[in-house]
């Protein structure tokens, strides 16, 4: 049946959402580290709204028509790509998905070269996912179309934090003055980071926690405002006493022969998110996990997907999140915006 036939189903026409968007600035988004509480609440807004786009019979609104979003992952990722893809085209918007494993990068074209090509192509945002900490910065700085971190190395995961703090929000409705414990590899945690700025900058209590050697030098300082101020704690036990939320983070498997733990079942014994440690934390804390979890290692299979676990909701509410982030920076990244900027339209 058509949906002529059905107009039940036809697609409302896009709600633009309902809050001013003049607040938004951004080309690019690259990290959360200089976000404003304003800005991290119009994204948590607008993502409201995306989320009832999301619920629609038909979920599809013509948002992003004419825009091209190009995904170039130079490492693996399921759900930051899958969500992005499915954003984007939730939206509109045609969506070329590029693993740099399988295009001329493996053939020594630079990253400069690279984004270039697409742009010549005709992409208006570029999802960027790179194993070095600052590639999508370099993009940022070649590139005239819009520039989006899906996780750089070691340093940022932005669209990762915003989905968590989402998520957070969605249950506890403010994080203000709540105790976030983040535990886990935070040395090469780019998850971490993103997600100590987000949650600071709205007046969460952050704590780190993890090995000493996994831990980097420094953390719990403020370096002239180039860290947020968390506290940082090496003993799970402890740090986990009166938690809101307790978010682990992957254990790399990678990592295990680096000599920075003795090993899994060392790493396990002092450091697992499981029932027995959870009942430290207040009663109803919420679970996190970026993912992909490591079960058994990092978090006991029956915590990870026990009552309190929000690790599936972050999964979806990832798409949501991605569709907000896609709009806000077309409002000022597209060539139809700098076209229209310029009268051309
Ligand atoms: N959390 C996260 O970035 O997952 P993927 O590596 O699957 O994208």
């Amino acid at each position: 049946m058509t949906t002529e036939a059905r107009p039940d189903v036809v697609p409302a026409p896009f709600a633009a959402p309902s809050t001013d968007e003049s607040g938004w600035k951004r080309r690019h988004l690259l990290d959360l580290d200089d976000f404003s509480v304003e800005e991290l609440d119009l994204v948590m807004r607008t993502t409201d709204t995306m989320k009832e786009v999301l619920s629609r019979e038909i979920p599809r609104v013509p948002a992003l028509r004419g825009t091209t979003v190009v995904t170039l992952f130079y490492e693996n990722s399921t759900r930051t790509r899958t969500s992005f893809e499915l954003a984007g085209k939730v939206l509109g918007a045609d969506v070329i998905n590029i693993a740099a494993s399988s295009s001329s990068v493996s053939k020594g074209e630079s990253l400069v070269d690279t984004v270039k090509t697409l742009q010549a192509v005709g992409a208006d945002v570029l999802i960027m996912r790179h194993n070095r900490s600052g590639g999508p910065y370099l993009a940022a700085r070649t590139a005239q179309c819009s520039v989006v971190n899906a996780g750089d190395g070691l340093h940022a995961h932005p669209t990762q934090a915003l989905l968590d703090l989402y998520t957070m929000r969605g249950a506890l409705g403010d994080v203000r003055g709540r105790k976030v414990v983040i535990v886990g590899d935070l040395l090469h945690s780019r998850v971490a980071r993103s997600n100590a700025w987000a949650l600071t900058a709205m007046g969460a209590d952050v704590v780190l926690c993890a090995p000493p050697t996994l831990a980097p030098a420094r953390l719990g300082e403020a370096l002239e405002d180039r860290l947020p101020p968390v506290r940082v704690e090496t003993n799970l036990d402890r740090a986990i006493v009166d938690a809101d939320v307790v978010m682990a983070l992957r254990m790399q498997h990678e990592r295990m022969q680096g000599g920075y733990v003795p090993g899994a079942r060392e790493y396990s014994r002092l450091y697992q998110v499981n029932t027995e440690r959870l009942a430290r934390a207040n009663p109803g804390a919420l679970v996190m996990h970026p993912g992909p979890m490591n079960e058994g290692v990092e978090i006991s299979h029956d915590v990870a997907h026990g009552l309190q676990s929000r690790v599936e909701e972050q999964v979806t509410n990832g798409v949501a999140v991605r569709m907000a982030v896609l709009w806000l920076i077309t409002r000022t990244g597209t060539k139809q915006a700098r076209a229209a900027a310029k009268g051309a339209l």
